[in-house]
């Protein structure tokens, strides 16, 4: 065994330590580095990334301490397509997942893998998804040849020596492996972004607690802590233990008395939880704050007191950027002062960045993010669509001291919300948790706007289609498990900010108003708010919001409340279509509460105006 050179943290976990060896025997790096998380350390990484190209550092006068980077065009996004999970048997893995069997998957990337990091260092690093210590955290180590994976790293989670010292010798993590698929070979020059896009594999080996993910240095491809471990790999354990791993944000409520209530909200990607997570409440809100605990990711267990407790495991933003604004989102904007890296935004001629939505007129001249000239009337993105900013989330001026109490927040209120331009209404509850499983369960949400007509709606069972890492019918009875044993759920809401007029307007104003719906939910968990029953859950009527402030015409409301009879009923009949996929894992409940819902229909006028009736 050629013996490489190793530097950096120590630890004393022979498991650890050994394993390490091992990959470095298959994969050939020059050097090993155990990452300690110190400030030398990510410096010294940052200016060889400056060196190599990969990296160019910010104005530091406008952007201290921040980096940006452009990354091969064809490795820009999370690639679902070539994602899989990859446990013993398929029917484990569902319908809804890429499957194919663990020793073929090994096989395969043993082959890609061999001499795969020839001419780099292989970084080890040792990360907590969650506060360091807590009952609800886990320890991953990721072993990866991206320097650009570790700043990044150590931005998202708690990460290096700290996270060694915890581990122990013979603590339990999860096993990471990751490269972009790129050897070098002896004097080869390297490029800013190496990749290996024609073979990427993102594999999950859930009964192993093992992620092997080859040819992509993005985002969740790459980052492996985020979608892979906290969501795929951890709702396989949750599964397993009898906790819930979510897609879901996290804040805090406070009232003008200083009652504070914590809920968890599950959006798909691209639906707006950032600025949700930092929703600024609207001036007539006197008193009212919102603290951000997290904004992508929630690890939600039973307290000791019975209450489910929830912490976000990750320590900072990985948000998409363009569109954000001191408008949209003031909070993440002033969170991305110092600290930060920008991923495929455009550099302003004074050493800055710039992306789409940023300021109302772009500047006049730009490099984008392929590396060329840009200016307004060239009919090019300065940004790509899917540029992010990686930003710590200390930095958030909501951020919540809560965030690392290990005992994580105590969860009141569970929300789901698609973006669907039709049919469904801004809000309403449900009737207890079992059908609240259900809405979250048959949650839509509409991709992209078509070119013409109505766009696609893309199924999207509680915002976690990508990201379940076992049969999605298992995933919604492990839901009513949790539920059964709780003495007081969480109540569990449906919310849709993207509702449109027949002209296609918004009729929801949407970002900081959001609040108004809020106080609702909030007024409902402390048992103050009222609601109307309809047959597809419990409404608010125009009263039963808090309008000041907002000009927000009664009619207007009724319209974005609104069901038709006949849609509500061609959805239920979707369902069914869906739930045929799963056979006889199928939650048995869910075939009842669709009948039920049905015969609410039946009984129900052609178009229900419930918020208008009983004004
Ligand atoms: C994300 C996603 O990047 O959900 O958070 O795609
Ligand atoms: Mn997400």
């Amino acid at each position: 065994m050629k013996n490489r050179p190793m530097t950096g943290a120590h630890t004393n976990c022979r498991r650890l330590l050994n394993w390490i060896r091992r990959t470095a025997e298959h994969c050939k790096p020059d050097h090993i580095h155990i990452c300690d998380g110190s400030r030398e350390e990510n410096d010294r990484l940052c200016r060889q990334m400056v060196e190599t190209g990969t990296f160019i550092r910010l104005n530091p006068e406008k952007r201290p301490n921040s980096y940006l980077c452009r990354s091969d065009p064809r490795d820009v996004a999370r690639v679902e397509h070539r994602t899989f999970i990859c446990s013993i048997n398929k029917a484990d893995a569902g319908p809804t997942n890429n499957w194919m069997n663990p020793a073929e998957m090994k096989d395969r990337l043993n082959a890609l893998s061999a001499g795969c990091m020839r001419g780099r260092t292989m970084y080890a690093i040792p990360f907590s998804m969650g506060p360091l210590g807590s009952r609800i955290a886990q320890i991953g180590v990721e072993l990866t040849d991206s320097p650009y994976v570790v700043t990044n790293m150590r931005i998202m989670t708690r990460m290096g020596q700290a996270v060694l010292d915890v581990l122990g010798e013979r603590g339990p993590f999860v096993r990471c492996v990751h490269s972009v698929g790129a050897p070098l070979e002896p004097g080869q020059k390297d490029v800013a972004w190496p990749c290996d896009p024609d073979n990427t594999h993102i594999s999950h080996f859930p009964e192993e607690r093992m992620i092997w993910s080859y040819g992509s240095g993005y985002g969740g491809n790459a980052l492996l802590g985020k979608k892979c471990l906290a969501l795929r790999i951890a709702s396989v354990m949750a599964r397993d233990e009898g906790w819930l791993a979510e897609h879901m944000l996290i804040m805090g409520v406070q009232n003008p008395n200083g009652e504070k209530t914590y809920v968890a909200a599950a959006f798909p990607s691209a639906c707006g939880k950032t600025n949700f997570a930092m929703l600024v409440p609207p001036k007539a809100f006197k008193g009212w704050r919102v603290f951000t605990v997290g904004d992508d990711i929630a690890w939600i267990k039973e307290g000791h007191d019975g209450t489910l407790r929830a912490i976000n495991p990750e320590a900072g933003f990985f948000g998409v950027a363009p569109g954000t604004s001191m408008k949209s989102n003031p909070n993440a904007m002033l969170s991305l002062n110092k600290d930060c890296i920008f991923t495929n935004v455009a550099l302003t001629d004074d050493g800055d960045v710039w992306w789409e939505g940023m300021t109302d007129a772009p500047p006049a001249h730009l490099i984008d993010w392929r590396g060329q000239d840009w200016t307004p009337d060239c009919g090019r993105l300065a940004a790509h669509p899917n540029a992010r900013f990686t930003a710590p989330i200390r930095l958030c001026p909501t951020f919540d001291p809560e965030w690392d109490n290990p005992e994580g927040v105590p969860i009141r209120a569970l929300i789901f919300g698609g973006r669907m331009s039709k049919n469904i209404p801004l809000v309403f509850q449900a009737y207890n948790w079992t059908h609240g499983v259900y809405l979250a369960a048959t949650m839509g949400s509409e991709a992209t706007a078509a070119a013409e007509g109505q766009p696609p709606v893309r199924w999207d069972p509680m915002a976690m289609l990508p990201f379940c890492g076992y049969n999605m019918a298992d995933y919604w009875n492990h839901w009513m498990n949790v539920g059964r044993h709780l003495q007081d759920p969480p109540r569990i809401f449906r919310v849709n900010w993207f509702r449109r007029d027949d002209k296609g307007r918004f009729l929801w104003p949407g970002f900081g108003e959001n609040m108004r719906v809020l106080k609702w939910i909030i007024d409902r968990v402390q048992g103050r708010g009222y609601g109307v029953e309809s047959p597809i859950g419990y409404m608010p009527r125009h009263r039963d919001i808090h309008w000041q402030g907002l000009d927000f015409d009664p009619e207007t409301f009724y319209e974005l409340m609104s069901v038709s009879r006949e849609a509500a009923a061609q959805e239920a009949r979707a369902h069914e279509e869906l739930f045929d996929m799963f056979y006889d894992r199928l939650p048995k409940e869910f075939v009842h509460l669709r009948e039920l819902l049905k015969s609410r229909l039946w009984r129900s006028p052609e178009k229900w105006e419930l918020a208008r009736e009983i004004v």
